[in-house]
């Protein structure tokens, strides 16, 4: 389609193949956007004028509750390319509709190594800066250079950096500030030319260590992959089985005074130390301790091998979900005394 043609708005469109937990819902309007140019023209629609706008990439991080009375705007922008390289690292860019996974196995098979301890994480490149995306001991932020957004206000193009970008655990300035302002249409990551294996994530040690020494001992950045792969693999629930966004609650990070005492009364509360002194805590863990692990109310429950994942079991729909969310925020709060946080976006 030419950027000049009319751009394609659908009416009632229907989000079921655009949202991971697999919820029945519809868009009062939706259109697919292939180029800059079109999410400007989108941006500016007078059909659209007034209405809320809601971008979708793979829609593994959001929970759609009810039809959703506004626009939305499907990211499908593409490309994926080496903008540059310094004596210290490639610089790698991606348009927003990429599929993250593919991406990944794409800059290994170019020999850049770096993002492999993210494979297999659902959702598109443009939604990764959003939340952060962190997996088995690496966070995106740690091989962010930039990105390109469209600022929903005025329609023109800005360029962040990190700092710009505000990132922290499983959050960005696109969750706070940012939020609903901006649609994000192209990343850059930073390679670093000097790459060593991260690898002492427990999980990921385990399986690196059970197949065989040498590749544990120094493994490449393809055994680090394929171990991430089967770690997640058995462990995670694939989206296109069984309905989930993913880690349904952030790891809660409480102060060490509140540890100090959690402890003392659960002895074998999972916890990672972070370097200002408070303490992390493993939601899936505390989830676990409260019984909820492979329970269900109705066709909602919380998956079998990890409890930090709610799943739709056929049927569910986004108040199921959130229903469930709440009986297991309930009765971790009772227990522990610790408020567990939603990591997908709640609509
Ligand atoms: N645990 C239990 N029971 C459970 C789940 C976990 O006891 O049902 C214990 C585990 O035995 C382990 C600890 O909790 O000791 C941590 O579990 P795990 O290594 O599976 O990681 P997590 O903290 O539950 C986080 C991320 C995941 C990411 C993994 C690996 C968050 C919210 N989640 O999970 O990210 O894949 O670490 O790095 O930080 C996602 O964000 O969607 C996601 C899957």
């Amino acid at each position: 389609m030419s950027q000049f043609a009319p751009i394609q708005f659908d009416a009632a469109y229907p989000l079921l193949a655009h949202n991971t937990f697999g919820f029945d819902v519809r868009a009062r309007l939706a259109c697919r956007i292939e180029s800059e140019a079109q999410l400007m023209q989108a941006v500016r629609d007078p059909r659209a004028a007034g209405l809320a706008r809601l971008v979708l990439g793979g829609g593994s991080n959001v929970v759609l509750t009810r039809d959703f009375d506004g626009l939305v705007l499907l990211i499908a922008l593409r490309g994926r390319r080496v903008v540059r390289e310094d004596d210290e690292a490639w610089y790698v860019e991606a348009a927003a509709g990429e599929n993250w996974h593919d991406f990944v196995a794409w800059t290994l098979s170019q020999g850049l190594p770096g993002l492999e301890n993210l494979a297999l994480i659902p959702g598109t490149v443009g939604a990764a800066p959003i939340q952060n995306i962190g997996a088995y001991g690496l966070e995106m932020c740690e091989r962010f250079a930039s990105l390109r957004a469209v600022a929903l206000a005025t329609g023109e193009t800005v360029e962040l950096d990190a700092l710009a970008c505000r990132f922290g655990y499983r959050d960005s300035f696109f969750k706070r500030e940012g939020r609903d302002r901006f649609v994000i249409t192209s990343v850059t990551f930073r390679l670093p030319k000097a790459w060593t294996p991260r690898a002492g994530y427990a999980d990921l040690a385990r399986h690196l260590n059970a197949d065989g020494a040498s590749s544990a001992a120094a493994p490449t950045a393809q055994a680090i992959f394929d171990a991430v792969v089967a770690v997640r693999r058995a462990k995670l629930p694939d989206p296109l089985e069984l309905g989930n966004a993913g880690s349904f609650f952030k790891n809660p990070v409480i102060d060490a005074a509140q540890f100090d005492a959690l402890h003392a009364r659960e002895p074998e509360v999972v916890s990672y130390r972070q370097p200002d002194g408070s303490v992390k805590l493993a939601a899936g863990w505390l989830i676990d301790r409260c019984g909820w692990k492979g329970r269900s109310i109705g066709a909602a429950g919380v998956h079998e091998r990890q409890a930090l994942v709610l799943v739709n079991r056929g049927g569910a729909s986004g108040a199921d979900v959130l229903a469930l969310a709440q009986a297991i925020q309930r009765d971790v709060h009772d227990r522990f005394g610790v408020t567990l946080e939603a990591e997908p976006l709640c609509l």
